[in-house]
């Protein structure tokens, strides 16, 4: 039974039946010919194997970069199976600005428009043209636009109606030349006119020191999504938590940073066998070592109970749990 520990970044030690990577859509096309049951996997940061998994882990490593440039912007067409950081840095080594503030986030470019990757102010559906998907009930090649996509907060089309129907194969970015630096996270506030380059270097920098590198200690970067409440909920728990950071969403809506609602609960540095809530940035949840899934899910029902009676607010898994027979909610 294949291994599944460096296959996901949380290396949880679970085993699949077998595991086939692809590297082009012909490749795919048998691989799903000969499997029944199957989960499709990029590079595993935002998934978890909580369980052995009865099926075939396919995992696309569809490679390639192409750029057209254009008199107003540049254009990158990319394989599903590209890193998503090595694209950043590619893209900021040709002039080529914008995805900077997405710098080290783990994982493929062909994952990167199903939760709308974002980080330090910027979402990378800002980027996001049109993304290129087999459809699995015909297994025909197709193109969605931007604007279909319904992309939101860690949120797009393909975790709602397009979910488990589709392979990702390509994406295409447009990078408008007028380029401007979003330095609006509190972080990136503090720099002097930045370049592109300023703003890559410090968003490492930032990361590095608040996030847990996977490769040393396994983690799936935040756990549970911020929550998003109704302005008579907000208004009604600032009145009990005056220091209560929130951001505005809309103006019925506001977003509460869920690593504050589990600091207050005090779970930071709490464990459960050999899961932990980071002690620097409790929505992070890690392996120490020898975690077990039902370790994993322990911790996080912990916090999800807590957070449900403190609260009366109810955290929602940012990332995917992979059991038995497939994707498991908590
Ligand atoms: P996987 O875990 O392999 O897959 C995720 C989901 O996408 C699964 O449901 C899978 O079936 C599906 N999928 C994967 N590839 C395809 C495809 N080609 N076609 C169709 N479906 C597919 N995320 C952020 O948004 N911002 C952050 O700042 C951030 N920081 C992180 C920090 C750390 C340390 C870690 C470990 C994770 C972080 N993440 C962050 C989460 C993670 O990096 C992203 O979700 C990333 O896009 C996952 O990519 P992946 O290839 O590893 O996805
Ligand atoms: N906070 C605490 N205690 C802590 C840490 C943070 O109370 O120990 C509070 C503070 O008020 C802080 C706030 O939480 O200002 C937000 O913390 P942080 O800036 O670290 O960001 P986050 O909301 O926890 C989100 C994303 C990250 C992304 C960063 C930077 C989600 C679920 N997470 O984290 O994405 O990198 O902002 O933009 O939206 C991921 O999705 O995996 C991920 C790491």
């Amino acid at each position: 039974m294949p291994g599944l520990r460096s296959y996901h970044s949380f290396h949880l030690s679970s085993n699949c039946d077998s595991l086939l990577v692809f590297e082009d859509v012909e490749q795919l096309q048998s691989a799903l010919d000969n499997t029944s049951h199957y989960y499709l996997l990029g590079e595993g940061s935002n998934t978890l194997f909580t369980e052995d998994f009865t099926g075939t882990v396919l995992v696309n490593r569809i490679k390639g970069i192409s750029t057209t440039v254009t008199e107003s912007a540049v254009c990158l067409q990319v394989g599903a199976g590209e890193n998503w950081h090595e694209l950043v840095t590619f893209a900021l080594k040709q002039g080529y600005h914008g995805l900077e503030n997405l710098a080290l986030i783990p994982g493929s470019v062909g994952a990167c428009p199903i939760q709308n990757i974002g980080a330090y102010g910027v979402e990378v559906a800002n980027f996001i043209e049109s993304v290129d998907y087999i459809d699995l009930a015909t297994f025909t090649q197709k193109r969605i636009a931007h604007d279909q996509c319904q992309f939101g907060y860690r949120d797009s089309i393909f975790k709602h109606t397009l979910a488990g129907k589709v392979v990702i194969t390509q994406v295409n970015f447009k990078l408008p030349k007028n380029y401007k630096p979003v330095t609006t996270y509190g972080e990136l506030a503090v720099l002097n006119q930045p370049n592109a380059q300023d703003i890559y270097n410090e968003v490492i920098r930032v990361r590095r020191k608040k996030l847990p590198d996977p490769a040393v200690l396994g983690n799936a970067g935040s756990f549970f999504k911020n929550p998003v409440i109704g302005l008579e909920q907000y208004q009604k728990l600032l009145s009990i938590h005056a220091e209560m950071p929130a951001y505005k969403v809309d103006k019925h809506h506001m977003k509460i940073p869920a690593a504050w609602l589990i600091d207050k609960l005090g779970f930071k540095g709490r464990t459960v066998g050999e899961v932990r809530c980071h002690p620097t940035q409790p929505l992070v949840l890690t392996n120490l070592g020898h975690a077990s899934g039902e370790q994993v899910i322990q911790l996080a029902r912990q916090i999800i109970d807590s957070v449900e009676q403190q609260f009366a607010i109810t955290l929602e898994p940012e990332v995917r749990l992979v059991a038995k027979h497939g994707l498991i909610t908590l």
